[in-house]
């Protein structure tokens, strides 16, 4: 038998078992390895991204933020579950409006806690509810609290994910600096020259961050000609489809649980 026959009955057993961790390597064997970035690399673009969502404050976000696009880092059980019904539709009314989202593992676990098959375990059940609601895999991924320790890197790389992302500045949120502070870190990136590329945490679980940050941030960025893009715009020719494309997207059962 030839590799490439090998690798098609390995991708076909692969997808028979679907609860088992799925490894997407080359012929060779050697897979490609997830890249961890912590900055845009296209001048005078922001990224603006959003974590521990979906939170309920989805729509609000979606309608501050007009055309302008975003990064959302989804989990799947955190303060509210994915799969409620409200959250299904805006999560995919996020995706309608061209929003890029990625994968913060299913229940904002430590990483550097987990052991090599609770790491799959976070990853596979929100692969499986981007797949359920939008039809898609996540290639891109941040771990909560940036702990990325080497078992994690290698669960990424073997399931496939493309990069891996912290950030460049944080406004502070989810360590209640207050509103002050995250619009000082907005004010203080808007008066920055050059106008160097910025990737900024923000948490779309917090009510003041969107309501009261966000609207400040545009404005300001805008005032100094920034423009606000997703992770994979804001890295240029090394930003890539942060999707595989799995399937049409499902209708509601009795596995749509948290
Ligand atoms: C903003 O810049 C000022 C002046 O450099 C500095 O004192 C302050 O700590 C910065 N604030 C934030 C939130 O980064
Ligand atoms: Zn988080």
């Amino acid at each position: 038998m030839h590799f490439s026959n090998i690798a098609s009955l390995t991708v076909v057993l692969a997808s028979l078992a679907s609860a088992a961790p799925t490894r997407r390597c080359e012929g060779d064997g050697t897979c490609p390895e997830v890249q961890t970035w912590d900055n845009c690399l296209m001048p005078n673009q922001v990224a603006l991204t959003f974590d521990d969502g979906p939170a309920g404050f989805e729509k609000d976000i979606l309608q501050t933020l007009g055309d302008r696009k975003a990064t959302f880092f989804l989990n799947g059980c955190n303060s509210q579950c994915i799969y409620d019904e409200e959250n299904v539709k805006q999560i995919r009314a996020l995706h309608a409006a061209g929003m890029t989202l990625g994968s913060h593992g299913w229940t904002h676990a430590h990483f550097n806690e987990l052991t090599y098959d609770q790491m799959h375990d976070q990853l596979w059940k929100m692969e499986e509810a981007f797949k359920k609601i939008l039809g898609l895999k996540p290639l891109y991924f941040r771990a909560p609290y940036g702990e990325m320790c080497d078992t994690l890197m290698r669960v990424l790389t073997e399931r496939g994910y493309k990069k891996n992302f912290l950030w460049s500045d944080d406004v502070g949120d989810s360590s209640l600096l207050g509103v002050e502070y995250g619009k000082n870190v907005y004010k203080n990136i808007s008066e920055s020259k050059p106008q160097h590329p910025h990737m900024i945490l923000n948490h779309a679980s917090h009510e003041s961050t969107v309501k009261e940050i966000l609207p400040y941030a545009i404005e300001e960025l805008e005032c100094a000609e920034y423009e606000i893009v997703a992770v994979d715009t804001c890295l240029g020719c090394q930003g890539e489809w942060p999707y595989e494309w799995v399937g049409e997207p499902q209708e509601r059962d009795e596995t749509w649980v948290c």
